[in-house]
């Protein structure tokens, strides 16, 4: 018999379900990583190689889990990061998220191959929630111009361009389902016949310009005001070169382990990050978050601590979704809460500024 939700006591639990009650092509297309999965499995697991040293006797009766990123007052420091086609969890898809995160006051990544449509998503909205843009750049530039301006106009308060996807990963369980129907809004193909033997990823993704590069920067700060974070960016010299080329963030992932795989985690890579911008005086230059395996308030406490703005979670979100809903997402989000006032709590941190590095010890994380 499948668990009712009041029986999910934690963000797992939701998979467990999602996997038996989804289309096997939709399960295929959430959850698969890169050939052997080895960096999506990484990203969950190099976690529990950091410990935390909790300080006591510190008055944490109220605990206060807000923070601000990006200029924006949020009461998590988690966001729900861009997922493309919500519809092949949940016939509603997407707009499902936006009201979980309206609920509990979270942000929003939209993401470029969403299946409701960006307006659609921007309208279940209500005044001042804040919800960012995920891009995949246009091979042609106009239809990019236009998306982002048209984000900006209806009050996205990020630009996330995704740096990581030149190619789409080969996702080999996604594959051998085969593509059979996305339900998508999907842009321009550019006139290339969509090849629908590929799997869903590959099918929507041909448009996106394998060209882009730091040259690129300039253009898109000239089109728009709104902050520009690169998201994937995957070592410590590509960060600087961030902080150089003067975009305002950058996501530390390896979209879920879906793209190169054995490419490092988010969180180990964040580990050697914040040490050398420090060394540098750029720690305040730039906000940095990851994402990849984020499954516990205790992953987000550790990133945090390691010098974080915020994290971004994907899969159990659309698990949740695809397997309860509504319901789903906003008991997700409120496990998820209770979780990080606890484990703020224990740790002995009663506001998000509180914690430290002092907080962990990361040195058994592998890569520095
Ligand atoms: C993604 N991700 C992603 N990223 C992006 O920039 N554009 C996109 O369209 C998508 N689409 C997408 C679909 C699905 C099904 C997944 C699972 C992931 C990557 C995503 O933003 C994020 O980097 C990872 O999902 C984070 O890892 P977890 O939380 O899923 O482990």
């Amino acid at each position: 018999t499948m668990p009712i939700l009041e029986q999910c006591y934690n963000l797992m639990d939701f998979e467990h379900v999602a996997r038996r009650v989804m289309k096997k092509t939709a399960w295929a297309y959430y959850s698969s990583g890169a050939d052997d999965e080895i960096t999506m499995r990484e990203n969950h697991s190099a976690f529990h190689k950091i410990w935390f040293r909790p300080r006591i006797l510190v008055d944490v009766e109220n605990i206060d889990t807000s923070t601000i990123m990006l200029g924006s007052k949020t009461d998590m420091p988690f966001y729900v990061t861009a997922t493309a086609l919500g519809k092949l969890g949940n016939p509603e898809g997407e707009v499902l998220l936006t009201r979980g995160a309206k609920k509990h006051n979270v942000i929003q990544m939209i993401p470029t191959l969403a299946s409701c449509s960006f307006d659609e998503i921007v309208d279940a909205a209500e005044d001042g929630q804040v919800q960012w843009l995920q891009l995949y750049v246009n091979k042609d530039r106009e239809v990019t111009k236009r998306i982002v301006q048209h984000a900006e106009k209806r009050g996205c308060k990020g630009l996330f361009i995704t740096v990581d996807a030149p190619q789409l990963g080969r996702r080999e369980k996604d594959m051998r389902t085969k593509f059979q129907d996305v339900g998508s809004n999907v842009q321009s193909t550019g006139g290339n016949d969509v090849d629908r033997s590929q799997g869903a990823a590959r099918a929507i993704s041909s448009f996106i310009d394998p060209s882009l590069s730091w040259k690129d920067i300039p253009w898109f700060q000239s089109i728009t005001k709104m902050p520009i974070i690169l998201k994937g960016v995957q070592r410590v010299e590509d960060v600087i070169k961030a902080v150089e080329a003067g975009v305002q963030g950058v996501v530390l992932s390896n979209h879920g382990g879906r793209q190169l795989d054995t490419a490092p985690s988010g969180v180990e890579i964040l580990a050697e990050v914040m040490p050398a911008l420090r060394e540098r005086g750029m720690q305040d230059k730039i906000e940095v978050f990851i994402d990849g395996g984020i499954r516990r308030a205790s992953d987000i406490v550790k990133a945090l601590c390691l010098g974080a703005t915020g994290v971004g979670i994907g899969r159990p979100f659309l698990y949740a979704m695809s397997a309860y809903g509504l319901p789903g997402v906003d008991r997700a989000m409120q496990l998820l809460k209770d979780e990080m006032e606890m484990n703020m709590r224990l740790i002995g941190a009663s506001k998000v500024a509180d914690l430290n590095p002092t907080l962990v010890d990361a040195r058994s994380l592998s890569a520095h």
